[in-house]
């Protein structure tokens, strides 16, 4: 399949599907759902102009996510960084400046460099819906999905690849039932978070706080639980009145 029809042809199809499914023809929707491919795209890893390594920068010297992804909690598209953010580093006679690897940032920063350019440094985009489907970044991260729940453990990569598919049957996925994809906001860029490093009598007392329940009340319900991210996930899911659309009309508008 892919690129024999241009690409009008497809946004006319899902134009003309979501309309039909918004009048209730739900059985091509059904039908749809079950063939979008799932894989698709997982583990594309294009060729990038610098070797850069998330494994270091967020892993080992444990930098935030948004040191970079300045607009991931605020816009509808995440971004992918300006040269000066390196140069904060990398900048002449600092960390590894003279590196072969950062020929294209001196290219893009060092005035005094003989091939300089000023042109910014062209990453390949890895993750990207189409046009027809809506998606913001700020929406997910402010409602405490974290970014490994769509691409992966990033700070374990030595070069980034697309870990999930992202396709329409795998958003609809978690859309159902978000519960599990939850966590406290605070610990959304941090990608080995687990249930265990939640502060168990803080997480109560804030949810009382938030629900105007008692603390033991919360407690004694939970009695015999195991304590695990599905449920933090549902106290969050109530406490938060969250509900991810199901709608065709939600993405795509
Ligand atoms: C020092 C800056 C820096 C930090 C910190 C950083 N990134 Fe990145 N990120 C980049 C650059 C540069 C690229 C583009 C090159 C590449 O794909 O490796 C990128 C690419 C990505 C991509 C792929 C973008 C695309 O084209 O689809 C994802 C996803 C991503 N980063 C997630 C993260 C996450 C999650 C964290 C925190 C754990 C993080 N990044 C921390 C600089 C950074
Ligand atoms: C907060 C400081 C900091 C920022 C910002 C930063 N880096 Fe780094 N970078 C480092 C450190 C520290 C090392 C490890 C140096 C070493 O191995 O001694 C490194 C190593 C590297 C290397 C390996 C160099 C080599 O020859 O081994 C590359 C390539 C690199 N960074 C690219 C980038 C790019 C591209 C950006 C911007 C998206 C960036 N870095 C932003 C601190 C930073
Ligand atoms: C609910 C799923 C989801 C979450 C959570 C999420 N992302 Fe994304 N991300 C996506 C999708 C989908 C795309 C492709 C978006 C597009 O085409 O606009 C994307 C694209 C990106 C890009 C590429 C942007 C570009 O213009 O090249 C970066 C960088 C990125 N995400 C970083 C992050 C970081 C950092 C976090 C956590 C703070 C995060 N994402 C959380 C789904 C998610
Ligand atoms: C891991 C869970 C998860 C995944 C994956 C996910 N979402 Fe969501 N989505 C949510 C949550 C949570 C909300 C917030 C719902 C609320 O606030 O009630 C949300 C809200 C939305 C909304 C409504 C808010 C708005 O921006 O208008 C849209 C649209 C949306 N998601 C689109 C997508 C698309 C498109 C994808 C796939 C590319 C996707 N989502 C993948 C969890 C997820
Ligand atoms: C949570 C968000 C979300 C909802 C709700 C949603 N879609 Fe989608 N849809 C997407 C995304 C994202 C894609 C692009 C998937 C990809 O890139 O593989 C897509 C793709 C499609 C496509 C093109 C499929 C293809 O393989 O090219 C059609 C047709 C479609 N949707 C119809 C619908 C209909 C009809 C409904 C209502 C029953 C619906 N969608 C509800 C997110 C959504």
């Amino acid at each position: 399949m892919g690129n024999i029809f241009p690409r009008w042809t497809n946004l006319l199809a899902v134009k003309l599907l979501v309309c039909l499914g918004a009048l209730g023809t739900c059985v091509i929707a059904v039908a749809w759902y079950s063939w979008t491919p799932k894989y698709t795209r997982v583990g594309y890893m294009p060729q990038q102009p610098i070797p850069f390594d998330h494994s270091l920068h967020a892993g080992q010297l444990g930098m935030d996510c948004r040191y970079c992804h300045t607009h991931v909690e605020n816009s509808l598209h995440s971004n992918i960084p300006a040269a000066e953010v390196c140069w904060n580093c990398h900048g002449a006679g600092k960390v590894k400046s003279d590196s072969p690897k950062l020929e294209p940032l001196r290219q893009a920063m060092d005035e005094n460099y003989e091939n300089f350019t000023g042109e910014p440094i062209k990453w390949v985009q890895i993750h990207k819906t189409p046009d027809y489907a809506y998606f913001d970044h700020s929406v997910h991260v402010n409602r405490g999905v974290s970014c490994v729940e769509c691409h992966g453990r990033v700070d374990e990569m030595p070069v980034v690849y697309h870990a999930k598919s992202l396709s329409m049957s795998w958003c609809l996925d978690c859309h159902r039932d978000p519960a599990a994809n939850l966590r406290p906001l605070d610990e959304i860029t941090n990608l080995d978070w687990t249930a265990e490093d939640l502060d168990k009598d803080q997480f109560y007392a804030e949810l009382a706080g938030k629900t105007g329940a008692k603390v033991e009340e919360l407690k004694a319900a939970d009695e015999g639980k195991e304590w695990s991210r599905e449920l933090i996930g549902a106290h969050l899911k109530e406490a938060w009145q969250i509900h991810p659309p199901q709608d065709c009309a939600a993405c795509h508008r």
